[in-house]
């Protein structure tokens, strides 16, 4: 249908356009009858602008009017007028004035939508997901998809300002491991063999600095077949960036100023610069996170001074190889044996083999416990914790890093219960470094890399790569904003002995090491400079910048928790047909269906 495009969008007529004549297009918000006069919000990604359908104004396009319902999408022609006075809104720009109705074309109608197109909505996840292109008209999830539109946008031209290149990677790869699950497409032409989707570009970025690119960046897409959380999906996006001839602070001075960039023109914030530096251990012992939520205090005490001496049996075998973590919870204090149960439970369910508590009192402390604390130790426990009558001590004791870690826990839920983060707090945005280069697993009885096998030791703990690997640190980094791991990055290894190094630590021979990672060795061999890097979590800067919980508010597309795409009902069957030409069978097929 013939149709006369807009001459304004729906939120920019102000009283300076009084008595002009426009044409508006967009979908019908709401309708209100009123007396006879017909009064419609129209919509559009800009605003809202009410157009009026009055009888004595214009009778035909009154009548017209009388056909129209929620989401129908129209085009109207009419006079921008003052609205009557009393009856103006000014929550919205448009809100003195509105547009009486000479022309009303409709230009599609629309099934009642399966729920309201509000900020607020009552409709649960999987209804929002599966009508996402009717979720998508709701002005909060416009708001956050312009929002990220910016951030693409900022972020391309700073680092276009700073000498980098886009270089886009391909998204059909070579199966490497990476930590995660990797996706496997099956090759058509190549029977059996497999390509992988990249769980990050990070050997091609490497192979770049190797080519001489010097500075290189990418909005880049990475998939990975891991279990989904609120701020996990198998395909997000990443900032990656890899630069040559540096070292870890020429990394931090150019991506601190990406953050300033990001803070002042997306979140409209100044961020104070050079951003505050932890190491990994002193981040772990006073908040028992690699991703510490500095938003609040509650700082952790490590105690095996204070029981260096302990007769408690449960402390004394801790204090040599594991560790004594106590944090204080101010004024909880009267905490009851039935709320100190469900937080003993609460721990015991992450893991803990317990929790000792102790209420601090005017006449001293007072736990079950307190018969095994000599009166030095009491006195000492107090002191160390900064404890007042009134306060409640809380304390776990075990192998070092998975006790930090439950601690770390018990913070975040105390903070919880005590309201300490803020909803207008100070976002706080560090940087944790010096990262231990190998993890060990129990179950496989080996060390993995913990970040990636690329990652470079520092250069004074080389050594300890065969002697003591637990206690090798890397040049390894993270960004943490508000508790949220945003970015990780390393300096890279770029000579082939210390990478044969890392692979014999790792337990990978020389021949898995040549059939995984030969191409990237093989460019070594090539003369590659120093080179290191980062990688953000695009996703997950979206979100906390829109102060969103979930990166599916922030994603147009998301898949849900279990990893469906309920929009297009996807993963889905293929036909035998396009299964025959991949050379797949699938096994127990009668069971899929
Ligand atoms: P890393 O694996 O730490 O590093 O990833 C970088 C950042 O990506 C984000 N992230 C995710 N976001 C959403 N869903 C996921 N499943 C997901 N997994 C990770 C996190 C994380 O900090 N190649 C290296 C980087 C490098 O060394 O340069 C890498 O990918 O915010």
């Amino acid at each position: 249908m013939k149709f006369s495009s807009r001459t304004h969008t729906c939120g920019e007529l102000r009283e300076s356009n009084i008595g002009e004549k426009v044409v508006l297009n967009g979908w019908v918000d709401t309708r209100r009858d009123l007396g006879g006069v017909i009064f419609i919000d129209l919509r559009d990604r800009y605003g809202l602008t009410q157009i009026v359908f009055e009888p004595g104004y214009n009778e035909s396009a009154h009548h017209e009017g009388k056909h129209l319902r929620s989401e129908y999408v129209i085009s109207v022609e009419g006079k921008v007028r003052k609205r009557p006075q009393g009856t103006e809104n000014p929550e919205l720009l448009t809100g003195y004035v509105d547009v009486m109705v000479d022309k009303l074309i409709i230009l599609n109608e629309a099934k009642t939508p399966p729920f309201q197109i509000s900020d607020e909505t009552e409709a649960g996840e999987d209804l929002r997901l599966k009508y996402r292109f009717i979720d998508l008209r709701r002005p909060r999830m416009q708001k956050n998809l312009v929002m990220r539109h910016k951030m693409y946008q900022v972020t391309r031209n700073y680092f276009d300002q700073n000498s980098f290149v886009e270089i886009e990677t391909p998204i059909l790869m070579k199966s490497t491991p990476e930590g995660a699950r990797d996706f496997l497409v099956p090759s058509r032409l190549h029977k059996g063999k497999f390509y992988a989707l990249p769980q990050s570009p990070q050997q091609y970025k490497q192979i770049l600095m190797v080519s001489g690119m010097d500075r290189y960046f990418q909005i880049v897409k990475c998939f990975r077949d891991e279990d989904l959380r609120a701020d996990r999906q198998l395909e997000f996006t990443q900032i990656d960036v890899e630069m040559s001839f540096v070292d870890q602070d020429d990394v931090f001075q150019m991506m601190e100023g990406l953050m300033a960039k990001l803070y002042k023109e997306v979140w409209k914030k100044d961020l104070e610069l050079p951003l505050r530096r932890l190491t990994f251990d002193e981040a772990m012992e006073k908040y028992g996170s690699d991703k510490p939520d500095l938003r609040f205090n509650l700082e952790m005490k490590t105690l095996n001074k204070v029981f260096e001496n302990t007769g408690f049996k449960l402390f004394r075998d801790q204090i040599e190889k594991g560790i004594v973590t106590g944090l204080l919870a101010p004024g909880c204090g009267d905490y009851t044996r039935n709320q100190l149960d469900v937080l003993t439970d609460f721990m015991k369910k992450l893991g803990a083999g317990g929790l000792i508590w102790i209420r601090v009192k005017e006449e001293g402390l007072e736990s079950p416990t307190m018969k095994f604390f000599t009166e030095e130790e009491q006195q000492n426990l107090v002191k160390e914790l900064g404890a007042k009558a009134g306060d409640l001590i809380l304390i776990l004791s075990g192998q070092k890093i998975k006790t930090l870690n439950l601690m770390g826990h018990l913070r975040l839920e105390m903070a919880r219960r005590l309201m300490l983060i803020k909803a207008n707090a100070e976002p706080k945005l560090l940087w944790v470094t010096d990262f231990p280069l190998f993890e060990w697993d129990e179950e496989t009885k080996r060390y993995y890399a913990m970040h990636h096998p690329f990652t470079s030791p520092r250069i004074e703990d080389v050594d300890l790569m065969e002697s003591d690997p637990g206690k090798v640190k890397a040049r390894a980094y993270d960004l943490v904003l508000n508790g949220s791991e945003i970015a990780g990055g390393s300096i890279r290894i770029h000579n082939s002995d210390l990478q044969k190094k890392m692979f014999k630590a790792l337990g990978i021979g020389e021949e898995e090491a040549e059939m995984k990672f030969g191409f990237l060795m093989n460019a070594f061999k090539f003369g590659a400079p120093p080179h290191g890097g980062i990688a953000f979590g695009f996703d997950r800067l979206a979100m906390i910048f829109a102060g969103e919980e979930s990166i599916r508010e922030v994603i147009a597309f998301p898949k849900t928790a279990s990893g469906v795409s309920l929009m297009d009902d996807c993963p889905s069957n293929v036909s035998d047909e396009q299964l025959k030409e991949l050379h797949i069978k699938i096994r127990n097929q009668e069971k899929l269906i």
